[in-house]
């Protein structure tokens, strides 16, 4: 059974990460449906902290096929980023497990403010890793 992925990633490290599992996993990029500029990304973290997702595009993989469901995505002023967050709540996952990477440059544990992002989802957080942008990526993550 594959691994579901997804990720979000505004200045291009999560995604560089993700590329590295994907012999492992099947993967998906979730999209804003407006581009962000860097003021935007500032402005985002208002709705960080304030656990608002964001608009984003649908999720192309049919989550129900897979057991296992990673989201990474990075960690702005602390929390998830508001896309990472939108997934959560959009994407079908009610009862499934899903872990989470948390993507940032200082690599501090982020699994408080991970478990707010999950409230109202209806999804199991099975796990965080909250990893240095500058880190190896684990299989044991997705696995
Ligand atoms: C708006 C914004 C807020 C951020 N806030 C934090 C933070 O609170 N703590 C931290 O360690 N890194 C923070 N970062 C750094 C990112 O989490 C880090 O660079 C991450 O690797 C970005 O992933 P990306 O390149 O996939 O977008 C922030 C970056 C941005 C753009």
């Amino acid at each position: 059974m594959r691994t579901l992925l997804a990720y979000y990633s505004f200045s291009g490290t999560t995604k560089k990460l993700c590329e590295q599992l994907k012999a492992e996993c099947d993967i998906e990029e979730i999209k804003e449906l407006t581009k962000r500029s860097k003021l935007r990304a500032i402005i985002g973290c208002a709705a960080a902290i304030s656990v608002k997702g964001s608009a984003i595009s649908s999720i192309a993989s049919d989550v129900k096929r897979y057991e296992k469901i990673v989201l990474a995505c990075p960690i702005w002023a602390g929390h998830l980023a508001p896309a990472g967050v939108a997934f959560l709540h959009k994407a079908e996952l009610a009862g499934k497990d899903v872990s989470v990477i948390a993507v940032s440059s200082s690599g501090a544990d982020c699994t408080e403010a991970v478990k707010k992002a999950f409230a109202a989802s209806g999804a199991n957080m099975a796990a965080v890793y909250s990893v240095k942008n500058t880190d190896k990526p684990d299989f044991a993550w997705v696995r």
